[in-house]
């Protein structure tokens, strides 16, 4: 079964809640998603491999450490996981971006990878696990397409998505900042923060 990561870091806990707050505006709420998304990269890479290189400085050698390993992608689902880009990008200024484009059926509108996909881990990145619908469709997509590594990051999770997503893909490791109480009727993670997308883009 895959490990669910709620991060308790007080920075991220301190942004989330100013993210959660229905009076944020529409720039600050996406400085913040792209924030908390740098950060939370920051954890959820912590198991990339490493291997010893030699690195001659001013003074003398020295054993150094890089990331060693199969590559990593990033696939933000459209619309919302575009606002967590930018942090991952941040953080791995060369990772190449794949971009799913689902509605919340899930209905594929859009589906574009870098061509060596399959030689790389991916981490899908969106800000909300509802239903787990559309994580549950695009890590499917991407094991269609030969991609054996694939993590979640997102911000909210809600319980049922959680559990969801394990039980249709049980390889798959999610990383969260929080994990909220239920869905309500109409889907929405409670307490949330309301639309993601409608907030990243000023939609609503
Ligand atoms: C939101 C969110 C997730 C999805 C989560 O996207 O960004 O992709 O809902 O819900 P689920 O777990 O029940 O599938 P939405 O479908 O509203 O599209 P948008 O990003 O274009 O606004
Ligand atoms: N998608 C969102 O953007 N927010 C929710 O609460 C649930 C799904």
């Amino acid at each position: 079964m895959s490990t669910v990561c709620v991060f308790d870091h007080p920075l991220i806990q301190h942004k989330l809640s100013i993210l959660r707050d229905e009076n944020t505006s529409v720039k600050e709420f996406r400085e913040l998603v792209s924030e908390i998304a740098q950060l939370m990269c920051y954890e959820a890479t912590r198991d990339l491999p490493l291997e010893e290189v030699d690195v001659q400085t001013p003074v003398a050698m020295a054993k150094c450490r890089r990331i060693a390993g199969k590559k990593l992608a990033v696939v933000p689902i459209l619309r919302a996981g575009l606002g967590m880009v930018d942090g991952m990008v941040a953080m791995m200024p060369n990772v190449k971006v794949g971009h799913v484009g689902l509605y919340r059926e899930p209905v594929k509108y859009y589906f574009k990878m870098p061509p060596d996909i399959t030689e790389r881990d991916v981490i899908i990145v969106d800000p909300m696990l509802a239903t787990g619908g559309s994580a549950i469709a695009a890590a499917g997509f991407l094991k269609e397409e030969g991609v054996k590594n694939i993590k979640l990051m997102c911000m909210i999770a809600a319980p049922e998505g959680v559990e969801a997503m394990q039980a249709a893909h049980p390889d798959v490791d999610i990383f969260a900042a929080a994990l909220d109480d239920h869905l309500n009727d109409h889907g929405y993670i409670v307490p949330g923060l309301g639309d993601a997308g409608d907030r990243i883009f000023g939609t609503k």
